[in-house]
């Protein structure tokens, strides 16, 4: 295990020293959807990745955002994204890092997120709790959600889902201290990790999006579901993630968005 983590590490620094070098600079852009942008830095930081967890376990699976796709006859597969808040790097916004997750038979095992430009480095372990740069973290201990620190994030395909994301976001505001939208689902989780925010939701994010914050968020003392308290899976479309004390507070705001639009229907 201390292999696979001291290698996942090596591999989220050489994708994040990539993102660091060119922060900043102009980016050639290219646009997968109206809004679903990627530079080619992302493809610069997945091929670092890849390439060195491939010459360290070859037998590997790997799964990357950008296109990497490599399945074998492994029990372990590692989940990555090598730019989360493409948007954010693209405007040199700086809040953006790369997350690197190692799966065992389907369970995520050991999440690395770093953030190059404050460079602070989340890990952690299945069962062996999440760190900091080294030291170890844990969630809040604000037990109300109308004192707590909210993040989310909308999906590229906003505009088409009938604004229940938007109405999530709205019932949320009246119902918490605030809502932030920093546009890296990854750091969003590690930032609630470490007790910087209370709360997390967020619809038809992707596995690579959530699966080293989830991990990490668990690990810190924190609690992952899906809008309904269910346990969380990372190949699914809604997470609700939380300090565990304001868990069920939230849980009660998503099911209100649920009843009003099944009231309208
Ligand atoms: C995005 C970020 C953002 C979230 C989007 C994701 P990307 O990832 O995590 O916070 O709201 O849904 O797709 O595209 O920057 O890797
Ligand atoms: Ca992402
Ligand atoms: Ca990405």
């Amino acid at each position: 295990m201390r292999d696979y983590l001291e290698v996942a590490v090596e591999a989220a620094k050489l994708g994040g020293d990539v993102l660091k070098r060119y922060y900043g600079q102009k980016k050639t852009i290219e646009y997968k959807g109206e809004i679903d942008i990627v530079t080619e830095v992302d493809r610069r930081s997945e091929k670092l990745i890849v390439d060195h967890l491939a010459s360290r376990f070859p037998g590997h699976s790997i799964l990357a955002e950008e296109g990497t796709h490599k399945v074998q006859q492994s029990e372990f597969k590692w989940v990555i994204d090598p730019l989360d808040g493409t948007t954010n790097y693209a405007h040199d916004y700086p809040f953006f890092g790369v997350s690197v997750a190692l799966e065992r038979d389907s369970e995520v095992i050991l999440g690395v997120v770093y953030h190059p430009v404050f460079e602070e480095l989340f890990v952690a372990e299945k069962a062996n709790g999440a760190y900091l740069n080294g030291r170890k973290i844990g969630v809040s201990k604000v037990d109300r959600l109308r004192q707590s620190l909210l993040s989310t994030g909308f999906p590229y395909d906003v505009e088409d889902d009938s604004s229940e994301a938007l109405r999530h976001f709205e019932n949320f505001i009246h119902a918490a201290q605030a809502v932030r939208r920093d546009g890296s689902a990854a750091l969003d989780l590690c930032y609630l990790a470490m007790g910087r925010f209370d709360g997390f939701w967020e619809l038809r994010l992707k596995p690579w999006d959530t699966a080293a914050g989830a991990l990490i968020v668990t690990e810190a003392g924190g609690q992952v579901t899906d809008f309904s308290g269910n346990g969380y899976s990372i190949y699914q479309d809604q997470i609700m993630a939380s300090n565990g004390l304001i868990h069920g507070q939230m849980q009660k705001v998503l099911d209100l968005c649920h009843v009003k639009s099944t009231l309208e229907q």
